[in-house]
């Protein structure tokens, strides 16, 4: 199976799953859901739960649980690009090619939507459906909440938009606060196969190396898409960073060498593998897709 149809297979298990689990039917407060399916729902690559289902095939961790993790991190992901889009924050109106939820919605409806998918990824991966062992499901949680937060993509987002108001960025500060405001996920999304088979520190270690390359090297390939595609290709605005004083790879490096900052890093995730053989073939397949995607 090619790469493209493993990522179509995940995407499609994700929107069944995600799907159920956001039913309006029995909910009590159903404008709150509806607008949670919007922007769950939706048009997303969801590579997050690829690299959970991917990371978790190397222990042979059963789908049906990789998923259910994998569904806990886009949620949180989701939530991230409902804030992230606010006029508070980046203030976009376009988002998987789509008006962006607080557009669609209002923004107290594209808040409390984004609270409410923060808070059911808890829900998901505290299910025991996600694992029997409650000890595996703590470690899970405990790492999930550790990437959501402070510490991860919260605390990466408050220093992305502080950086706004700076005059200059330096290369220190762009690795810290892109790996938090996106590696982190990714660190969580590559650790779960490993936290869900209870497999030796020493092998989600190389997962978190793994992560932390392709975290930054996805979040470059983000800038250089926004800086050299179109609205159409990417389904959402594009030539915004560089207005908005975004300390991206490309303020300090360039197009060119954040490109090749960018290649380098993905050599490194795959090198990080060495430990799994060629049973991470699709992993290092998926890290080179980061960069060399188009949307
Ligand atoms: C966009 O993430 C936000 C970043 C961290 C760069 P994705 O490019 O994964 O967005 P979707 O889920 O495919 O829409
Ligand atoms: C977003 O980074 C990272 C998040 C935590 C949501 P961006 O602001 O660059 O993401 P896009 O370009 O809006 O998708
Ligand atoms: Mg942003
Ligand atoms: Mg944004
Ligand atoms: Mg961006």
């Amino acid at each position: 199976m090619s790469l493209k149809s493993k990522l179509s297979a995940t995407a499609e298990d994700i929107d069944t799953l995600l799907s159920g689990i956001l039913s309006t039917e029995t909910a009590a407060a159903p404008n709150v859901v509806e607008a949670m399916r919007y922007s769950a729902i939706a048009q997303g690559k969801r590579v997050r739960p690829f690299f959970v289902c991917e990371s978790a095939a190397l222990f042979d961790v059963p789908r049906a649980r990789a998923l259910r993790a994998g569904a806990a991190i886009e949620c949180i992901h989701c939530y991230s690009l409902v804030h992230d889009d606010l006029p508070a924050m980046d203030d976009d109106d376009l988002r998987r090619g789509r008006p962006t939820t607080h557009i669609a919605f209002g923004e107290a409806r594209a808040i409390l939507a984004g609270d409410g998918l923060l808070t059911i990824a808890f829900e998901i991966a505290c299910a025991e459906a996600t694992h029997p062992d409650p000890a595996v499901r703590c470690t899970l949680v405990t790492a999930l909440a550790q990437a959501a937060g402070t510490e991860g993509m919260v605390g990466g987002q408050m220093l992305d938009l502080e950086a706004e108001e700076q005059e200059s960025h330096d290369l220190d500060q762009i690795v810290t606060l892109q790996g938090l405001k996106t590696g982190a996920l990714f660190r969580f999304s590559c650790e779960a196969g490993a936290i869900l088979a209870a497999a030796p520190a020493s092998d989600r270690q190389a997962l978190s190396t793994f992560a932390d390359r392709t975290g930054l090297a996805f979040q470059v390939a983000d800038d250089l898409l926004d800086a050299e595609s179109t609205a159409e290709e990417l389904g959402k605005r594009t030539q915004k960073d560089a207005a908005a004083g975004k300390a991206t790879f490309i303020d300090l490096l360039g197009l060119e060498g954040a490109r090749a900052r960018a290649n380098e890093l993905v050599t490194e995730a795959c090198d990080a593998l060495a430990p799994f053989g060629d049973k991470a073939e699709t992993l290092r397949e998926a890290a080179r897709f980061m960069v060399e995607r188009k949307n």
